[in-house]
């Protein structure tokens, strides 16, 4: 029996190899290759958000500990000290104003600890060192442009390095005039020691200076990209493991039951009837399809034999 399209020849029959254009396992390694690509984008602005929620969650905690730190002495000189030292008639500033302790102890404290940042910076200063950067002008301008801005905490670049910065405003009270008011009245220590062009005429309710302090921000980027590239790593061999297990499933469970299933059939429409199905009825799918082609084989030899006869 001749059938019509025995020499399809697109058909190879029993070639070992098949190659088709638009083969199951292609279909697969895209669909693996698409997921793959899909979690390294997903991926990396995660890692991105992660890392940067943490890195501010960490300084935010230091923040609030030095601010309060800070607060404290600040506290400490206003409460406990002043008032005492006024009654007497003493004048010596670091004890007097918590300005000016504030600035001494930032500076013993920045011996040990130069990572932190404690500055009163002013723009009319007394002390030259306190001249306000780039960073402390514009959160000076801030307070005195909104009078009701009580502290500003938000990231800022300090000498090119980023820190998280909580500024306070520092407002001349009437107290301060003593030593800030007007220059011929300050007190001659002072005057000796700063001379009179800077630091004073204050006007009571002003923004004069700000309190800035802050801690130093881990680099956000270089851990994304340390990050980055081991989640990098990890995905890839994730899904290089998927793949291999994935197609070598694919190729024995089902390309190749199918390429073998398909020569039969070839074989079976140029009326090779003797060809042996070797495939296990395994309860899969492809091992039904197996066995079909086996009661078709059989059907055929049987009608031949019928037709012969
Ligand atoms: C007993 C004198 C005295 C009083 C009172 C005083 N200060 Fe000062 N203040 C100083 C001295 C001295 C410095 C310089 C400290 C230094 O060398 O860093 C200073 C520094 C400052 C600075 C930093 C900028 C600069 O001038 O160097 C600010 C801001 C400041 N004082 C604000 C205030 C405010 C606000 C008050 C009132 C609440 C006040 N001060 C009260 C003596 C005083």
């Amino acid at each position: 029996m001749r059938l019509p399209w025995k020499k399809d020849a697109s058909y190879s029959p029993d070639s070992p190899q098949r190659k088709y254009p638009n083969s199951l396992l292609k279909k697969f390694s895209k669909a693996i290759l698409v997921l793959y690509v899909i979690s390294v984008v997903i991926s990396i602005p995660s890692i991105y958000a992660v890392t940067y929620f943490q890195v501010r969650a960490g300084a935010d905690k230091e923040l609030s500990l030095l601010v309060d730190m800070v607060t404290a002495v600040r506290k400490y000189i206003a409460v406990d000290v002043r008032s005492d030292l006024m009654e007497a008639n003493l004048f010596h500033s670091p004890a007097i104003s918590s300005t000016v302790t504030t600035s001494r102890v930032a500076k013993h404290f920045r011996e040990m600890r130069p990572e932190y940042y404690i500055k009163v910076a002013s723009d009319n200063p007394l002390n030259p060192k306190n001249k306000p950067d780039q960073f402390e002008w514009e959160v000076i301008g801030r307070f005195r442009s909104d009078d009701t801005l009580d502290r500003i905490i938000e990231v800022g670049s300090i000498n090119n390095q980023d820190y998280l910065v909580s500024s306070r405003p520092s407002r001349a009270k009437k107290g301060c005039l003593r030593c800030h008011g007007e220059p011929n009245a300050a007190p001659e220590a002072i005057k000796a020691k700063y001379g009179i062009s800077e630091g004073y005429r204050y006007k009571v309710g002003g923004v004069v200076g700000a309190i800035v302090v802050g801690v130093p921000m881990e680099d956000v980027n270089a851990l994304v990209l340390k990050r980055g590239l081991i989640g990098l790593g990890v995905l890839t061999a994730i899904f290089t493991v998927i793949f291999l297990t994935v197609s070598n499933i694919v190729k024995r469970q089902i390309v190749q039951p199918v390429d073998q299933i398909t020569d039969i059939a070839v074989a079976l429409s140029k009326g090779k009837l003797n060809k042996n199905i070797h495939m296990e009825r395994d309860g899969s799918e492809i091992g039904e399809l197996g066995h079909a082609m086996q009661l078709v084989q059989r059907s055929l030899v049987f009608a031949m034999k019928k037709i012969r006869k």
